[in-house]
């Protein structure tokens, strides 16, 4: 079975070695990503844009000024993510199609 897919979103929430950030606010952008995954119907597997994957990993090799939430096919890094941050990343980036350049660390496109 093949799944189309639009975005993948990985968040280093809770490392385990916690070298980024504050893992109470990983635990808590983590937990609105999630919600806003939900909320916006992004998961719905005929969502004509394909669904939305999201993973919460260990460690993006960053380690400061996180959490990090990498947006992939885009190559885009947010640091910084707070809960707040990851409603409005979800919002205006994910969901509308506009990055939010002030948030950006790095970009690593594919081409
Ligand atoms: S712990 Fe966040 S990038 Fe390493």
């Amino acid at each position: 079975m093949s799944l189309r897919v639009s975005h993948h979103l990985l968040l280093c929430a809770t490392a385990s070695k916690a070298a980024c950030c504050n893992p109470d606010i990983g635990k808590a952008s983590w937990t609105r990503l999630k919600a806003m995954v939900k909320e916006l119907d992004l998961e719905d597997v005929e969502r004509p844009q394909g669904v939305v994957l999201r993973s919460k990993v260990d460690c993006l090799r960053i380690c400061s000024d996180g959490p990090i939430l990498l947006i992939w096919p885009d190559g885009i890094w947010y640091g910084g993510v707070t809960p707040e941050r990851t409603e409005s990343i979800v919002r205006e980036h994910v969901f509308g199609g506009q990055p939010i350049e002030d948030w950006i660390i790095r970009r690593t496109p594919f081409k």
